[in-house]
């Protein structure tokens, strides 16, 4: 057989951690074979349209003209846009300094990750986990060492976490609210996860950086609230991202926040000698531009919420077991059948796509995906309790 050209490495991630690509095909494949109404697809993590105001701060920064517009800029971004980050961040300490503009969170977490770690470190994630962690690791040569969340309360299992912990680990990376259980980190977890850093690092010598991804930070639901990660630990870095609340998922961009006991003129240098090596040197210019024409960052977040109150009402009818859905898009919810591929494969053959929580290191729940319209999620819970109560 002809050898592929892909690494041995990118072969791996192709067989291995191809879920959600799988669904997406066998979603365009149904599409295309049956027309898209027919098929509700609540597998893929999609926000919802950009507010109109975004949009419009999109064009005022695409119709922009002067001298250097298009060129090269910053590597951590425009120093006054790295003020109104610093600035939503809102602690005190946290200034311009603290902010790289990134390609999402997801080039935010891949930053923190090349400019604090060495390759041969293990860096600690709680399962059920946004699949990308593991790769972000292993191309900057670390170790992603899983350790499961408590089933019932979806929190950090904190002597699971102690267990996890060697004198190798270099990070923790918590994500809140979580992608795909919706957990939002409380104060006392929190407390306990710094807690147990803390002691780690007294023991060990090292100082374990923790990352704290909040792609979907302004995505928290009262009586649900957000917590200061920064107010607990001081080795912290902020992933944030502008892909969900601001719709603008496409557009590729973030900031990464360091805690002010991290930052200096040495860090400002490595961190953006590591934005070139990792090939994206700047966040796009014109959507950092647009960001910087929106008078507030604070954008509403109630047609998220609405969608989320449905869907989980949708679901408790129908008998399904959820997992409180305190922030994010997502339900995470137990396979009434024991097996859970095989439940989610029953659902695509009603033309119901969800990802089946193997994706997330979890076998025995399945993510939804609730950006969709309330007639849709009707529709797409009422056939999962159809297809539940048939039995397996
Ligand atoms: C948990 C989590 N982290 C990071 C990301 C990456 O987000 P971005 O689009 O900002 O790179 C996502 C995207 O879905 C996510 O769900």
């Amino acid at each position: 057989m002809k050898r592929s050209p892909l690494s041995r490495w990118t072969t791996a991630q192709v067989e291995a951690g191809g879920w959600i690509r799988r669904m997406f095909a066998q979603g365009q494949q149904l599409r295309s074979d049956h027309g898209d109404d027919s098929v509700i697809d609540l597998s893929l993590g999609q926000p919802l349209d950009a507010p109109a105001v975004v949009r419009e701060a999109l064009m005022r920064a695409a119709a922009e003209d002067y001298p250097g517009r298009n060129a090269y800029m910053p590597n951590l971004g425009y120093p006054e846009l790295r003020e109104r980050a610093a600035e939503d961040v809102g602690v005190a300490g946290v200034t311009a300094a603290c902010i790289a503009m990134t390609g999402g969170a997801a080039g935010a977490i891949c930053l923190a990750l090349r400019a604090f770690l060495d390759a041969g470190d293990e860096v600690v994630g709680v399962a059920p986990y946004f699949p990308e962690f593991p790769p972000y690791c292993e191309t900057g040569g670390l170790t992603f060492v899983p350790v499961r969340a408590d089933d019932a309360s979806q929190r950090v299992d904190i002597d699971a976490l102690v267990r996890a912990l060697t004198d190798r680990t270099a990070a923790l990376i918590i994500n809140t609210p979580s992608n795909p259980s919706g957990h939002v980190i409380e104060h006392d977890e929190m407390s306990a996860i710094a807690d147990v850093l803390q002691h780690h690092n007294r023991r060990t010598g090292r100082r374990i950086l923790l990352v704290v991804d909040e792609a979907y930070r302004n995505l928290v639901y009262e009586p649900a609230r957000r917590v200061e990660a920064f107010d607990h630990y001081e080795h912290t870095v902020l992933a944030r991202s502008f892909s969900k609340d601001m719709g603008l998922a496409g557009e590729r961009i973030g900031y990464l926040a360091l805690h002010p006991s991290l930052t200096g003129e040495e860090i400002g240098r490595g961190l953006e000698s590591c934005m070139r090596a990792l090939g994206m040197v700047n966040a796009s210019a014109t959507v950092q531009r647009a960001l910087l024409h929106l008078d507030s960052w604070q954008i509403s977040v109630d047609g998220y919420r609405v969608l989320r109150d449905h869907a989980r009402d949708a679901a408790l009818a129908v008998n399904l077991d959820v997992a409180e859905p305190q922030g994010g898009i997502f339900l995470w919810i137990r396979s009434p059948w024991p097996d859970t591929l095989e439940y989610v494969a029953a659902l695509a053959r009603e033309r119901v796509l969800v990802t089946p929580g193997i994706a997330f290191a979890v076998e025995e729940r399945f993510r939804l995906c609730f950006t969709s319209t309330p007639d849709r999620l009707s529709r797409a819970l009422a056939t999962a309790g159809e297809v539940a109560a048939r039995g397996r």
